[in-house]
């Protein structure tokens, strides 16, 4: 047997269509088995660091708990925008037990004395208003902006309006409308506020 693998789960562990998360190289990895088959996908969603592995699986996607992103379990690339994606990686299964490869999985640094420890995932620092909760947290002040993102924000001009079709037309210009606000419509001495003066009844 090849020393790089790991034994992270057996087949029974796993029941058909379910999630788990696994731990190799101290990297959280999603651990999914979907109509028999495994798959192994980097825990991590690239939106807002969500656990993948607290998700649910749709069909062969995979959705995260946060936001719902999706994500093909297969290709680790979402089926919403082809441009994200989440690395996957090779499973074995051998004789009832499921293995993943040491030397597959980037090695993530253990720092068990920083702010939340082990689930603290390079990842974070990505993202500045991570940092800067994390500092926060930690005591320490920075001059770190929060929701700062280092994703590419859309332009006005990258927006589409598509003209929807709507139940009743508008009224015209010189057509009147009724301005007025009635408090307690069923009330025995409602409450009528006109656009121009304040009368009550
Ligand atoms: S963190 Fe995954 S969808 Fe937002």
């Amino acid at each position: 047997m090849n020393p790089d693998l790991v034994q992270v789960a057996t087949v029974a562990d796993c029941p058909d269509n379910s999630v788990t998360i696994v731990t190799v190289n101290n990297k959280d990895i999603a651990l999914c088995r979907y109509e028999g088959a495994f798959y192994a996908l980097d825990n991590r969603c690239p939106h807002r660091g969500g656990q993948l592995g607290d998700g649910r699986l749709s069909g062969c996607d995979i959705i995260c708990p946060l936001h719902g992103w999706d994500f093909d379990i297969r290709t680790g690339i979402s089926r919403y925008n082809h441009l994200d994606s989440v690395q996957t990686f090779p499973v074995i299964v051998k004789d009832g037990a499921v293995y993943l490869n040491k030397a597959d999985i980037p090695l993530e640094p253990s720092e068990p004395e920083a702010y939340l420890a082990k689930w603290r995932r390079p990842f974070d620092d990505r993202e500045e208003s991570m940092n800067f909760i994390h500092c926060l947290a930690g005591g320490q002040k920075t001059k770190l902006e929060p929701m700062v993102t280092g994703r590419p924000v859309p332009k006005f001009d990258s927006f589409l309006f598509l003209p929807g079709q709507i139940a009743s037309l508008s009224l015209l210009d010189d057509e009147p409308v009724d301005a007025s606000c009635v408090i307690g419509p069923n009330a025995k001495r409602p409450l009528r506020h006109c656009a121009n003066a304040s009368t009550s009844k």
